[in-house]
């Protein structure tokens, strides 16, 4: 079921509201009392079999509200739009845009205890992904008394509602100045933002900081939904011979800025990331264009926008490490870091900016 919403223009896709709450570290639920006392509540919450569900204890506040009807929260802020992006003069057009999902719905709980033990092991899942426990299984005995003892609460999320506030009330025109009001602003979650607003409002023009080869979208700000396309794009690459996945994959989620670009399916097609002090050093790593898309731009695309990006473009010095790629760095202004050839077959490079 959809209730309505004041302004159609930021429903949220269903699949991208049910991952907002996936993703949630923590959850809001509003119900009453029995006796009409409003109550607040945060709490730990995971989606498990079409509900959101949560746990508490058997004698707390939690279960006086069963049965109750409640509205279940989650939130992410994506910006802070200050007013002067839009008008020089009048603080009104100040705003915030963000996602939100809210679940209208019965507060019922869940008694099998096999079913209990599924929502508790998606809790620990959820919150302590690295393990370190005995699996939750209702009939163990280290778990037997905990599972049936404890409190475990559902909500069903046919009723479930997200928002995406990104924009969508402003002319395209009007949009492509927000993004490069952005991106010059440069907050951490500022490129994430732009992405967002760019997929809500496909009819925005692309800003000049984004211009891409043909048949391509350059994005500010990979992130962990990213993850595996990226690992098939460095399959094979020379320099991570030998360095397992994992290894690769946690390197990519702690770059300081991660860029990439895709093709009109949405595929990723190329990447590059960076990672900088923000202010003397950045260092580049992991360019690479996926080889039906080379030789068409779309890796000096990518640098262009890596050497823009808010984490790098204020560093002094940049640096990189290639075996055969030094014509395309020389192109930004990249040089050898010695004119003799290093002991490594990969030559290092420096950008120098900003020093004599
Ligand atoms: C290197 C790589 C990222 C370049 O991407 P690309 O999309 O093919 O490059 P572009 O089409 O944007 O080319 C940009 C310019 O750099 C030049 N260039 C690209 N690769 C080059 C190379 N290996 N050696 C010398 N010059 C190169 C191009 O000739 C082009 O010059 P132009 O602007 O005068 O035409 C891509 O070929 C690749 O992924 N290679 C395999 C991975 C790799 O070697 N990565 C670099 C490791 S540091």
């Amino acid at each position: 079921m959809v209730l309505p919403m004041r302004r159609e223009i930021y429903r949220m896709d269903r699949q991208e509201a049910v991952t907002l709450l996936e993703r949630a570290p923590v959850i809001h639920i509003a119900s009453t009392t029995p006796d009409g006392a409003p109550m607040l509540r945060t709490v730990h919450g995971v989606v498990v079999d079409g509900a959101v569900a949560f746990h508490g204890a058997p004698a707390g506040e939690k279960t006086e509200t069963l049965g109750q009807d409640a509205v279940i929260s989650a939130e992410e802020m994506v910006a802070q739009i200050p007013s002067y992006f839009v008008d020089p003069e009048r603080a009104c057009p100040a705003t915030t845009y963000y996602l939100s999902a809210q679940v209208h719905g019965r507060l019922e709980p869940v008694d099998d205890p096999q079913a209990k033990a599924q929502v508790l092991r998606a809790l620990m899942a959820k919150f302590q992904p690295e393990g370190g426990h005995v699996p939750i299984d209702e009939d163990h005995p280290l778990y037997r008394n905990a599972v049936r003892g404890i409190l475990i609460v559902r909500v069903s999320l046919e009723r479930l509602d997200g928002k995406a506030k990104l924009g969508q009330n402003r002319k395209p025109d009007e949009l492509a100045k927000i993004l490069e009001l952005l991106w010059n602003r440069g907050r951490p979650g500022d490129p994430r933002a732009i992405d967002l607003v760019r997929q809500a409002n496909p009819t925005v023009p692309t800003p000049p900081f984004l211009k891409a080869p043909e048949g391509t979208q350059l994005v500010c700000a990979l992130g962990p939904d990213q993850v595996d396309e990226a690992l098939s794009l460095l399959d094979g690459t020379y320099w991570n011979e030998g360095v397992p996945r994992d290894a690769i994959a946690q390197a990519l989620l702690s770059a300081s800025a991660w860029v990439g670009a895709r093709d009109s399916s949405g595929a990723l097609v190329a990447m590059a990331r960076a990672v900088s002090d923000m202010s003397k050093a950045a260092w580049i790593y992991d360019v690479v264009v996926r080889p039906d898309w080379r030789d068409r731009g779309v890796g000096k695309a990518v640098m262009r926008l890596l050497l823009d990006h808010p984490a790098v473009r204020h560093t002094r010095k940049v640096r990189l490490a290639t075996r055969d790629a030094q014509g395309l760095y020389e192109k930004f202004g990249f040089r050898d870091i010695r004119n003799v050839p290093s002991a490594s077959p990969n030559r290092e490079m420096i950008l120098m900016r900003g020093v004599a």
